[in-house]
C-alpha cells in the first residue's frame, strides 16, 4: 500500500473510513509511537517530518507476487509534496479526449486507489502531446468515466451530472463536492455520460486533492459555456474553500517545518 500525504488543509480532513481501515496495519505497528494521538495528528507529525525527509514507514521481506510471503504488513509511504497548485482554477484549465481507456472491474477495478496507473500515464501524455492540462479518460463502452488524474463533473441547464463511479475512482473530493452541492440545494445526478454532453456542456470542472475544483474551459477544442468559470463552478468553490478552512488540520508550511 502507498499512501502519498499532499500538504494541504484538505487532506487529513479527508482521510475516509476506506483509507482509515486499510491504515489500520501501519496504526498497530506505530501504535507505541502514537500513543493515544489520534490518525489526524500523527499523520500531521508525519508530514511535517516527511518534509525534509522522505519518510517511509518501511520493513519487509520481499513477497514476489505473494503477498502472504510479506511478514511485515503493508507499507506506508508519506511523501510531503510542497508545490504550487497543479491547475488555474481562476482562468481554467483545457482537456482532451485520450484514446487509451480507464479500467473497468473486469480488468483491475478503478475503485482502488493504487500505485499501477500505466495507462492513466498514457492518457496524460497523449494530453500532453495536445498541449491540454489533462486528459478525458473513457470507460470501455465509450462513456467518460473521469480524467487521467482527476474526477470530472458538467452542468447542463442547471443540473449537475457526473459520472457513476463505476470505471473510476469514487475521489474523496467528488464526494465532498456532491456533499455541498446537495446542502446548496442543487441537483446532482450521477448516470453514464457522454463525450457530446460534455462538449455541449454549460459548465465543466474537475476535482481532487491535488487541485480541489477546476474549472475547465475546453474540452476536445471546443469552448465550454462562454470559455469562463461559470457561476456554478464558483459556487462550489467557494463553498470548498469556506468548508475545508473550518473543517481541515492545518499542516506547517515549509518554512515552519524548516524553523523547527
Ligand atoms: C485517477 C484519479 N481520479 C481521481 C482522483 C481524485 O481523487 P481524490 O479526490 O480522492 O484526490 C485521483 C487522485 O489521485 C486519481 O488518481
Amino acid at each position: 500500500m502507498g499512501l502519498i500525504c499532499t500538504p494541504c488543509w484538505t487532506f487529513i480532513y479527508h482521510l475516509n473510513v476506506e483509507r482509515r481501515e486499510s491504515l489500520q496495519p501501519f496504526e498497530r505497528n506505530v501504535a507505541k509511537e502514537k500513543e493515544g494521538k489520534s490518525m489526524e495528528s500523527y499523520l500531521a507529525k508525519v508530514v511535517h517530518f516527511g518534509i525534509n525527509h522522505i519518510f517511509q514507514y518501511h520493513l519487509w521481506v520481499t513477497s514476489g507476487m505473494n503477498p502472504s510471503l510479506n511478514l511485515y504488513g503493508c507499507t506506508l509511504i508519506v511523501l510531503a509534496e510542497w508545490k504550487p497548485p497543479v491547475y488555474d482554477n481562476t482562468r481554467g484549465i483545457t482537456l482532451v479526449t485520450a484514446t487509451t481507456r480507464r479500467n473497468s472491474p473486469n480488468n483491475l477495478d478503478s475503485k482502488i486507489h493504487h500505485n499501477n496507473l500505466l495507462n492513466n500515464i498514457l492518457a496524460k501524455i497523449e494530453g500532453n502531446n495536445a498541449q491540454a492540462d489533462d486528459a478525458i479518460m473513457l470507460d470501455k463502452d465509450g462513456y467518460v468515466s473521469e480524467t487521467n488524474a482527476t474526477n470530472i463533473f458538467l452542468v447542463k441547464k442547471g443540473r449537475i451530472l457526473t459520472p457513476h463511479a463505476d470505471n473510476c475512482l469514487p475521489g474523496i473530493t467528488r464526494a465532498t463536492v456532491m456533499d455541498l452541492a446537495t446542502k446548496e440545494n442543487l441537483v446532482v445526478d450521477e448516470r453514464r455520460i457522454s463525450l457530446s454532453e460534455f462538449h455541449t456542456a454549460d459548465e465543466v470542472w474537475t476535482t481532487g486533492t491535488m487541485g480541489e475544483l477546476n474549472p475547465v474551459i475546453r474540452v476536445d477544442g471546443r469552448i465550454v459555456g462562454d470559455g469562463r468559470v461559470g457561476p456554478m463552478t464558483q459556487r462550489l468553490q467557494k463553498a470548498y474553500k469556506k468548508f475545508t478552512a473550518v473543517s481541515g488540520v492545518p499542516i506547517p508550511t515549509l518554512q515552519q517545518s524548516r524553523e523547527n
